[in-house]
This record gives C-alpha cells, sequence and structure tokens, in this order.
C-alpha cells in the first residue's frame, strides 16, 4: 500500500512542532527531511540538530534526504539525530559500495536517490546494498515545482529492476506531487509518496492531508503493480 511521507522543507518552521502532530494524529507514519547544503544544491535547509529536536517529540519513522556533499561525512550525525532511512545522490559520493556499506552498518535503510537525468543502470552492482530507490521528479533543491512526467517511465523501469531481487526494495517519488499525481503513483505501486508544498502551502493543512490519507488508504482505488 502506498504511504504519504511529508516534505517539511515548505512549511512554517515556527510551527514544526505543531505541523508534527497535526501529522501523527492524522496517522501520518513517515517524515522526509530534505537536507540541503548550498552546495550540491543551490538551497539550504537545516541540519541534525533540528532533527534531533524533531525526534524528541516524534514516533513518525525519519528519513533523510541528503541533498549535499561529501554526505559520508554526515551518516553518523543523522544516524545519532534518529533517522531510520539515510538516503544520498549518486553523484556526491567517490565510492558508492562503501557509502551504502557505512548507512547499512550503522543499523539504518540506504537509499539511493536517482535525479531525472541519473540513469537506475547506476545501482546495477549495488542492488544488495539498497532499501529504497527514490525517484525524483523534480529537479532537486526547491519545494513547489512540477512533476517531471518522464518519471512515471522510470518508475516502470526500477519495477522491473526490483522484481528479480531476493530482498524488499521500496520505491519513493519526490517532488511535484498534487493530488493527482498522488493517484497515479498510488495506482503505479509506489511505496512512498513525497508531499511538502501541496500540504504545508494549503489553507486548511489537516484536510489536505486527511485528503492524502483518504486517497492512499482507499482500497477500491488498486494499484495496478
Ligand atoms: C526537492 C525535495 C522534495 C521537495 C518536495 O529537492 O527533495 O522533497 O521538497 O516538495 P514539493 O512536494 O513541494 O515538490
Ligand atoms: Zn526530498
Amino acid at each position: 500500500m502506498s504511504k504519504l511521507s511529508p516534505s517539511i522543507l515548505n512549511a512554517d518552521f515556527t510551527e514544526l512542532g505543531s505541523a508534527l502532530s497535526l501529522l501523527e494524529e492524522n496517522g501520518v507514519e513517515h517524515l522526509h527531511l530534505d537536507i540541503m547544503d548550498g552546495h550540491y544544491v543551490p538551497n539550504l535547509s537545516f541540519g541534525p540538530e533540528l532533527v534531533r529536536s524533531l525526534r524528541k517529540i516524534s514516533r513518525m519513522e525519519f528519513d533523510a534526504h541528503l541533498m549535499v556533499e561529501n554526505p559520508d561525512d554526515m551518516i553518523d550525525a543523522f544516524a545519532e539525530a534518529g533517522c531510520r532511512t539515510i538516503t544520498i545522490h549518486p553523484e556526491t559520493v567517490r565510492h558508492l559500495h562503501r557509502t551504502l556499506s557505512n548507512i547499512r552498518a550503522k543499523g539504518l535503510l540506504a537509499g539511493v536517490c536517482l535525479n531525472p537525468s541519473t540513469p537506475p543502470s547506476v545501482l546495477e552492482y549495488v542492488w544488495h546494498l539498497v532499501d529504497h530507490v527514490l525517484l525524483m521528479s523534480v529537479n532537486p533543491g526547491f519545494g513547489g515545482q512540477s512533476y517531471i512526467e518522464e518519471t512515471d517511465r522510470k518508475i516502470l523501469r526500477i519495477q522491473e529492476m526490483i522484481q528479480t531481487l531476493p530482498h524488499r526494495v521500496k520505491i519513493q517519488v519526490d517532488g511535484g506531487v498534487k493530488m493527482q499525481e498522488a493517484q497515479k503513483l498510488k495506482a503505479l505501486g509506489v511505496d512512498l509518496i513525497v508531499v511538502g508544498s501541496d500540504i504545508f502551502a494549503a489553507e486548511n493543512k489537516e484536510e489536505r492531508i486527511r485528503a492524502y490519507q483518504r486517497l492512499l488508504t482507499d482500497s477500491s482505488q488498486p494499484n495496478l503493480s
């Protein structure tokens, strides 16, 4: 079943406590944390100290999406801050096999994030070290962009690749997702659907969260995978 993974990148940072409570009160179990360093992407967001503070007030599973140069240097900090998954961009590491092994060695789930132009073939010799594939449906760096339609084809390709694997790999899609895209992604069988601005820019955030939860839990609209 597809699950919602809200991104707080576009949330009001003065109200993060109430934002997380609202998400949990409405059954959200997963939180997407967009970590940006202003180098790998042209934006700066927040770091492990904020994540550590949020960890104290939330039971949700934290997923750190590291859009940073040299993520190897940050694995320990985000592990200690309470993340369950650490997702990195292959373009930001010298040795992808070693980085994924290091994330796994911390007892965390290892994620690889594919930008719109990054081919799935980059995963060919490290699938055994991958727990999540995060497909960017926007170019990384900012919320509020439009969904890149070519992502659909990449989802189908990744599904073909993971079908042959002996272990479970979850597919996440991230960027430009609104209700219409979420409906399509659910039908495609995507496991985790990241939504940022469509929730946190909404007039009535609680109603929008509930609308996504209704959509994703509605068994009358089965997924096709
Ligand atoms: C962009 C981030 C996405 C983004 C999602 O680099 O990885 O998580 O914040 O936000 P929306 O849903 O607004 O595109
Ligand atoms: Zn993200």
